[in-house]
């Protein structure tokens, strides 16, 4: 059995991931923010690489039940109805409607990782559950690929950490799972820090959010375990 973990999705050509499980990780804040916009009650999201991309797909969407959604420099983008913060998703806004979204980092590599059978959407927000399911995808696969999103084309250490900490609870128990160079660095890094709130605080990624005004995004994705969904990517859209 395997795992790789990519630092960015850089590394990740088209075709690379085709069959394989996949897991993208970007905790400060798409992935936080898709599994707590399903977590309340959002029929789909749909990622989109660019703002462009975004409005585009939801021009080919039933205008009721659509909603766009996303960041530049962390914050809302003119027009779109919501931000990146999970903050925003609340049942109230996101039940039963389709998001749109597109973010710097999260949703490019979300895309990027198109074809990943399956490709699971992570954060400390769902930890729990998806190690379960990440578990059972290397069971039946034998092989799993992390890809972590990265802040612009760069390692991010919140994305990192996750990853080093999903790998830890992947392999307990089986020393047989092989991992690479990747994965072993993200796996020593889970000892440098006490929590999701130490790791996350010192990020560039939480300094650019507190510069926004969000910080209370940090503290929202650095609590663990909110929710029990484990989203998936297929054929376009994340359910
Ligand atoms: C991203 O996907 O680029 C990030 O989540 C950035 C952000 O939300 O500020």
């Amino acid at each position: 059995m395997r795992i790789d973990v990519y630092f960015t999705p850089l590394g990740v050509a088209p075709g690379d991931l085709a069959g394989r499980g996949v897991v993208v990780i970007d905790v400060l804040r798409a992935t936080t923010t898709i599994v707590t916009a399903l977590a309340s009650g959002a029929k789909a999201v749909i990622p989109a690489a660019t703002p462009d991309e975004a409005v585009r797909l939801a021009a080919k969407l039933e205008k009721n039940g659509v909603l766009l959604a996303g960041e530049r420099r962390s914050v809302k983008i003119a027009g779109f109805a919501l931000g990146n913060s999970p903050r925003e998703m609340t049942p109230a806004a996101v039940a039963t409607k389709t998001i749109v979204l597109a973010t710097t980092n999260g949703t490019p590599a979300l895309v990027a990782a198109q074809g990943g059978d399956p490709v699971l959407v992570g954060a400390p927000a769902n930890f729990r559950a998806l190690v379960e399911r990440a578990r059972q995808v290397l069971g039946e696969r034998g092989d799993l690929a992390v890809v972590c999103a990265g802040r612009e084309k760069q390692f991010a250490i919140e994305d990192a950490y996750t990853a080093g900490r999903l790998v830890k609870a992947l392999r307990k128990g089986s020393r047989k799972v092989q991992v690479n160079d990747a994965g072993q660095a993200a796996t020593s890094l889970t000892a440098a820090f006490a929590s999701w709130t130490e790791a996350l605080a010192g990020s560039e990624a939480a300094r650019q959010l507190a510069e926004a005004d969000l910080a209370e995004d940090v503290a929202f994705a650095a609590r663990a375990d909110r929710f029990a969904v484990v989203p998936t990517y297929a054929d376009r859209r994340i359910t």
